[in-house]
């Protein structure tokens, strides 16, 4: 078997906090992600999908390297990520670039579009000028972007243009890998698909892996060969997208799925309404987290946490009941 561009194993991130009013608080552990593993093979997506603080950034953010996980690792080309700051961790993090939601928070206001493309072809120490200042318009054409905006200033820019410079940046390093946190959810819905096009077709030409995050399931669909569906820190539903959206096993991903606005759900028949707000991750529910909003929850579910299990049709679901309740089809 070859090995995968990437790894999760048990990747685990807890944060102490501060819980309860000044003075009576008490330090309580905060579990945003919690033994999260999975595998993505080269030139592939794979869509991270959940509620808002069910921890797809945190996820994003230990496959970088920019946070140490408190348990389990990440793995690249079969090469545990070493830590961040040391010289193989940028070697590897060329190979490993990043998209996030706020373009103008990625780039500098001061400096003109073309530099920021070169830069980080200077800070890896990649060509002489010229060749990296061809490199960087090869690039910016390959994103969309025209030679004129190469003098041109971040904020003389449209968003979706200044997210094209964003993943300018990020392509210019030939990377095997990007994550993308929420990476069209600050653009206007009608570029959305623009730029979601562009990373399909930059996947396909260039062989590009994504680690895609988003809330948006029909996003997620479009991008995905597999999807993984997170309720507090943890996976509790993955497979492959079409027969995931269709069937969905885990109550949550029913839930979720129930949620999308269709034109044939319009009246809303079939939506499912999920109990309360999601429970406080630092005082998290015993057993299956998601058991305090389940419709179906019995005794055993609030005492034994599910793990995730292969079903028959090769999708992983974490739910006492997913023998019995899946697949369910969403009305
Ligand atoms: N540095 C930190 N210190 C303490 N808690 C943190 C820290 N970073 C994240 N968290 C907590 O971890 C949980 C997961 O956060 P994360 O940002 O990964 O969620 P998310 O799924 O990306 O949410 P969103 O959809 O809103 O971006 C949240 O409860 C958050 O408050
Ligand atoms: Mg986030």
């Amino acid at each position: 078997m070859t090995t995968p561009l990437l790894q999760a194993a048990e990747l685990t991130r807890h944060y102490s906090v501060r819980s309860g009013a000044w003075p009576f608080g008490r330090t309580a552990t905060l579990r945003a992600v919690d033994g999260v593993s999975f595998t993505l093979p080269a030139g592939r997506t794979l869509g991270l999908v959940g509620e808002s603080g069910c921890g797809k950034s945190t996820t994003a953010k230990l496959v970088l390297g920019l946070v140490p996980p408190t348990r389990g690792e990440v793995r690249v080309m079969g090469e545990t990520l070493p830590p961040a700051g040391t010289a193989r961790w940028r070697a590897l993090r060329r190979s490993i670039q990043m998209v996030f939601q706020d373009p103008l928070g990625a780039l500098d206001r001061r400096v003109p579009v073309g530099d920021q493309i070169t830069e980080p072809l200077i800070i890896h120490r990649i060509g002489t000028p010229a060749q990296r200042r061809d490199k960087a318009v090869a690039t910016m054409a390959a994103v969309g972007l025209k030679l004129d905006h190469f003098d041109r200033y971040p904020h003389e820019l449209s968003g979706g243009q200044r997210q094209r410079i964003v993943l300018a940046r990020a392509l210019v390093l030939e990377p095997k890998l990007i994550v993308c946190d929420e990476p069209i959810s600050a653009l206007d819905v009608s570029i959305q698909a623009q730029v979601v096009n562009l990373l399909v077709d930059l996947q396909a030409q260039l062989g590009i892996a994504y680690l895609f995050i988003s809330h948006d399931l029909r996003m997620i669909r479009q991008v995905s060969h597999e999807v993984a569906v997170m309720y507090l820190g943890r996976i509790v539903e993955q497979g492959e997208p079409d027969s995931l959206l269709a069937q969905p096993a885990h109550p949550y991903t029913q839930a979720l799925i129930s949620a999308i606005p269709t034109a044939s759900t319009r009246t809303r028949r079939g939506r499912i309404i999920l109990k309360g707000d999601p429970p406080n991750p630092i005082d998290l529910p015993s057993g299956c987290a998601f058991h305090t909003r389940c419709a179906f929850a019995v005794a055993r579910c609030r005492t034994e946490t599910p793990a995730l299990r292969v079903m028959a049709d090769g999708r992983r679901v974490a739910c006492h009941l997913a023998d019995t309740n899946s697949p369910r089809a969403v009305a």
